[in-house]
């Protein structure tokens, strides 16, 4: 049976329609700074350690300096933890450094998270001083008591303002990120945050699904009898907020994600079509020719290994052959406009499972292209692909 399921945030995010031969660099930089641990949340983050700032900026600045040179940056992603809380002039000095070291393109998009409650008119004409041109705000919901469900400092009132301040100061893209599917977030409840959004007029939405993630306070509470978030109702959900946000001209390009048109997130659209990406920060993933590498996510480690001129790494993978052509398909069928077949779309029309897929209209494979027809059945056909059995890999698709 064909089960439909929620779906979750991709990791931190081609132009559309244009996953093959993307090949431009981009960079992640994490700041783990957060006023609190938001119950939902299991990134790698620190709350009550802000004097730590200093070391860990210089700490970061020192990895920046390891990494072998690359070529110039198409885009950065200064994501976290809770970049809005450190001062201008440590993330312009990282910004300067990358371009030290990386060299920017003339038309980099340089984007940043930023926590409402941090915004103010000063932090945000200092970030676009800094170089910063797209912000994306951790929105969440216009309902105060859902906003209070999540454990969020901030409140509707507190949103409702950020997207104008971040016009005055220049921001070329500003996106808002939306959670729904809390358990006490009614229909009605996600129907307003959806028009909210859509009235402050962003060029950028994205909306996930409420996730239990293993280790977080949510799951221990959710062991402990508290209601967990609903599939169908999270479903109903997503489907609304699809329908609202397409309905006012945002395209809909990646199964999260939508976009006025030119405002897709180009840091994430490389790193779904499998681009290079370098990384540099606590619990930081980064992808480059073929290998996957991760940082260590615990801050005094991090620190120390850092002070004594050791790279932060917690490992590093080796993606080839068959296993690198599943990848490339996992990660490109998130797009809405598909994936290039390759190797992986004969195999994947064969399969039984790839065919109960296609017979029910939530998968199409033709002309060279892997398509989800039914977004809400990427996670399934996610599943199947990666169980499918290897083969010669002589053609490739990118
Ligand atoms: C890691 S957060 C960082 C941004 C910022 N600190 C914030 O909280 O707004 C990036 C986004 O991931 C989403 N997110 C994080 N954990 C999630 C979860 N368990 N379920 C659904 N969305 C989640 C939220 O929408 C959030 O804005
Ligand atoms: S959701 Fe954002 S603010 Fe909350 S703990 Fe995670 S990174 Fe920090």
């Amino acid at each position: 049976m064909l089960v439909e399921r929620p779906l979750r945030p991709s990791g931190p995010p081609p132009p559309p329609g244009e996953d093959d031969g993307i090949d431009r660099l981009a960079a992640y930089v994490h700041i783990p700074f957060c006023a609190r641990v938001c119950p939902y949340c299991d990134f790698a983050v620190v709350a009550g350690k802000d004097e730590s700032t200093d070391r860990y900026f210089a700490a970061l600045g020192a990895e920046i300096e390891m990494e072998p040179s690359a070529g110039s940056l198409a885009s950065v992603f200064i994501g976290g933890g809770t970049p809005s809380r450190v001062s201008r002039d440590l993330l312009a000095g990282v910004v300067e450094r990358l371009a030290g070291r990386f060299g920017l393109a003339d038309d980099a998009e340089i984007s940043l998270e930023a926590n409402p409650e941090d915004w103010t008119p000063e932090v945000a004409a200092g970030l676009v001083a800094a170089g910063v041109n797209r912000v994306s705000f951790g929105v969440q919901s216009f309902d105060d008591a859902v906003l209070g469900e999540l454990g969020r400092l901030h409140t509707a009132g507190d949103a409702r303002v950020v997207v104008g301040m971040a016009r005055a100061a220049g921001f070329a893209s500003v996106s808002l990120d939306l959670i729904f599917g809390s358990p006490l977030e009614s229909v009605e409840s996600w129907r307003h945050t959806v028009e909210s959004a859509i009235a402050l007029e962003p060029d950028h939405v994205s909306t996930y699904a409420l996730t239990v993630e293993r280790g977080t306070e949510l799951s221990r509470m959710v062991a402990a009898g508290a209601p967990a978030p609903d599939p169908d109702d999270q479903a109903d959900k997503y489907q609304l907020a699809r329908a609202l946000l397409t309905e006012v001209g945002f395209g809909h390009y990646e199964v999260s994600n939508y976009a006025r048109p030119g405002h897709e997130c180009i840091y994430n659209l490389n790193t779904w079509a499998q681009g290079d990406y370098l990384a540099f920060g606590l619990g930081a993933h980064g992808h480059r020719a073929g290998v996957r590498r991760r940082n260590v996510r615990r801050l005094e480690a991090y620190l120390e290994m850092l002070e004594d001129g050791r790279r932060p790494e917690a490992g590093t993978e080796s993606i080839t052959g068959w296993d690198a052509e599943l990848e490339r398909v996992f990660l490109g069928l998130r797009m809405r406009s598909g994936v290039a077949a390759g190797a992986v779309g004969d195999v994947l029309a064969s399969d039984p499972d790839g065919q109960a897929l296609i017979s029910a209209k939530k998968l199409e494979v033709t002309e060279g292209r892997i398509c989800v027809l039914d977004p809400l059945f990427t996670d399934s056909v996610a599943r199947v692909v990666l169980g499918l059995k290897p083969v010669e890999t002589g053609r490739v698709a990118r």
